[in-house]
């Protein structure tokens, strides 16, 4: 098994990277790549904690050679926001990275599994599908926004604001991956329920959690720590479907006539990547609305990714 981290340098890829390189199956490769010139150094790091992971850097001409023959590709390259800034307005700046990145993907490893955490994940995940498709090697099952963030601030909220023992807590969240695109449903917690007023709270608590750790780390950087354990998780149920296990996770994928073009579903992963986009079920009206209210939102982020490459 061989996984690349595209932007393992950053505060998110060196949190992913060192998760991996504890976590990965033994003798599994990790591909550590980064514009910036301390990555080497961080492989070198990584190397000294005794896992049978092979671990190697590799510096801005060396794209080629750090994706060959990748089985996943994760991606976490790209400018985070700063206070007063939504994912949106890194759109300029990501989406020439991620068009950047997916060339290298079709013409080093067209078959790997890519997950996108460089944000605006609405856009930047329609910019990896263009350009594959423009490439002739599009495979809607294999490229994947990485959402579990948003899965994993529900649960841990949900255990807090209910008392519950975190480790039981499931949250599906659908949609997007920003603001009011994001949907957590809380009707379908298990053995939990909330009051009208708890939900009007903790859903947008969980769609802004993101701007309350850009204003906490006060013009230092977005979420980092949490992001590497969430992209870890994702990865690991990457791996584990690949192996041929029977694993349910949810992620932000092209789905046929469904919401919007992209949507978080959960879905059946395997050997393939995607087996089965299963059916987020029933909602409550709180969440029927809630989603007919983003559609708007998230199809013009769609638009702006898929215009990057073809307008
Ligand atoms: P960071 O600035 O700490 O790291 C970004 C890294 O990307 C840097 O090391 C930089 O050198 C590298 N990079 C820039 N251009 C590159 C290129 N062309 N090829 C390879 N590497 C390149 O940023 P951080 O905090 O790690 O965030 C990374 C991205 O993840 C941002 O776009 C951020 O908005 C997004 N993010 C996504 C989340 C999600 O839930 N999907 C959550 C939090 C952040």
């Amino acid at each position: 098994m061989k996984v690349a981290v595209l932007g393992a340098a950053g505060g998110i890829g060196q949190a992913l990277s060192l998760l991996l390189k504890t976590q990965l199956p033994a003798g599994s490769d990790l591909a550590l790549y980064d514009v910036a010139p301390v990555v080497p150094g961080v492989a070198v790091d990584l190397s000294h904690i005794p896992t049978a992971v092979n671990v190697k850097g590799y510096g801005a001409d060396d794209l080629a050679s750090a994706l060959d023959s990748a089985d996943i590709v994760i991606i976490p390259a790209g400018m985070p926001r700063k206070p007063g800034m939504d994912r949106a307005d890194l759109f300029n700046v990501n989406a020439g990275i991620i068009k950047t990145l997916a060339e290298g993907i079709v013409a080093n490893c067209p078959k790997a599994l890519v997950g996108v955490i460089t944000n605006p994940v609405n856009g930047t995940v329609p910019i990896v599908a263009e350009v594959f498709k423009k490439a002739g090697t599009y495979d809607a099952n294999r490229v994947f926004g990485v959402t579990t963030l948003d899965v994993i601030r529900s649960e841990a909220f949900v255990a807090e604001l209910k008392g519950l023992d975190v480790a039981n807590v499931k949250v599906p969240v659908i949609g997007g991956h920003s603001g009011t695109t994001i949907l957590p449903l809380l009707s379908q917690v298990e053995g939990v329920t909330f009051t009208d007023e708890e939900v009007a709270a903790l859903t947008p608590r969980i769609q802004n959690a993101g701007t309350e750790v850009v204003n906490a780390k006060a013009g230092g950087g977005s979420a980092t720590l949490s992001m590497g354990a969430a992209a870890a998780r994702f990865t690991m149920s990457l791996i584990k479907g690949l192996q041929g296990e029977d694993v349910v996770d949810y992620a932000y994928v092209n789905v046929e006539n469904g919401d919007a073009e992209y949507f978080a579903h959960p879905v059946r992963l395997g050997k393939n990547g995607v087996e089965e986009i299963l059916s987020y079920g029933e909602l409550s009206a709180f969440e029927q609305k809630a989603k007919e209210d983003m559609l708007e939102t998230l199809n013009k982020d769609i638009q702006e990714g898929i215009d990057f490459i073809n307008g």
